[in-house]
């Protein structure tokens, strides 16, 4: 058994999945989704491949969407997901499924990790506090084992969703709505006057769309941001910031950040690069 886990990850949660799986699977490599996205087909030798990555407007990331439509899975004879949430339902792995289909694979197997949030543009929103992180990696360790032995005996467990914190009103329903809905979250981000013009935010922006122009950050409009909220959280100084619109007031100026304990700002900029 070879297996390929192709990742993406803003903050770092994503990334601490893969990591801890890949250690529990012999022979795995990790790959991140970001830096093939270029390519127009994207082949794997693999006999088992999985997808990781985080769950946004609860559904997949638009890139992580984009770039297993373009996946040559022929190798593949077992396929699983592992969505990183903070807590609510998702359609995520409805989607993936309708994807592999059309290849003619199946989705064998997907599961969801509670992990804490990296949105901080909710009013009172606040980062876990050691204790609360403490609490999700031990209840995380305990899933990855559990998600090992399942992978390695190659079994299809289609995980039915019975951990999440925040249920959707519903949500079959809803769910059906979701990808229309999200066409109205496009958000825009600034650097207030806390910005030193360190980079960091260009350094980490998954998509490209930050770019240091006369030595301050511009996120260009001709750009699709991918939404992983990697230059807001990374920001040493606190400083970018999430725009109100009229449907969403943010809350970011007066809001602390996010970012996994153990995913530096290098590894999220190394996203970008085999
Ligand atoms: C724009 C955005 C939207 C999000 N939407 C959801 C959501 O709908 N449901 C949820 O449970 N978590 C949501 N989250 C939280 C992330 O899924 C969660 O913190 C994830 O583990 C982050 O993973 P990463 O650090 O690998 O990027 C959202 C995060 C962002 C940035």
């Amino acid at each position: 058994m070879n297996t390929e886990i192709y990742y993406f990850s803003g903050t770092g949660n994503s990334l601490h999945a893969a990591r801890e799986l890949r250690k529990r699977i012999p022979e795995t490599e990790q790959i991140p989704i970001v830096s093939l996205l270029d390519r127009n087909i994207i082949k794997t030798n693999a006999d088992t491949v999985g997808f990781i990555f985080p769950i946004q407007l609860a559904m997949a990331p638009a890139p992580v969407i984009e770039f297993v439509k373009k996946m040559d899975l022929k190798s593949a004879e077992y396929i699983f997901a592992v969505a990183t949430r903070a807590g609510s339902q998702h359609r995520a792995f409805i989607d993936l499924e309708n994807i592999l289909k059309k290849k003619g694979k199946t989705l064998d197997s997907f599961f969801s990790l509670n992990m804490p949030s990296n949105d901080p543009k909710f009013e009172g929103w606040k980062p876990a506090t050691q204790e609360e992180i403490r609490k999700l990696e031990s209840d995380i360790q305990n899933k990855l084992d559990s998600i090992q032995e399942i992978i390695l005996k190659k079994e299809k467990i289609h995980e039915e969703d019975t951990e999440f914190i925040t249920p959707m009103p519903a949500f079959p329903i809803l769910s059906i709505f979701l990808p229309f809905l999200s066409r109205f979250y496009n958000v825009e981000f600034y650097a207030d006057s806390k910005c030193i013009r360190c980079g960091t935010c260009e350094k980490v922006c998954l998509s490209g769309k930050v770019k240091m122009i006369d030595e301050k950050p511009v996120w260009q409009k001709d750009v699709q941001c991918f939404f992983c909220h990697a230059c807001l959280n990374y920001c040493p100084q606190h400083a970018v910031q999430i725009k109100s619109t009229r449907l969403l007031k943010s809350f970011t100026e007066e809001n602390e950040r996010y970012s996994h304990p153990y995913a530096t700002i290098d590894d999220i900029a190394g996203e970008k690069e085999l």
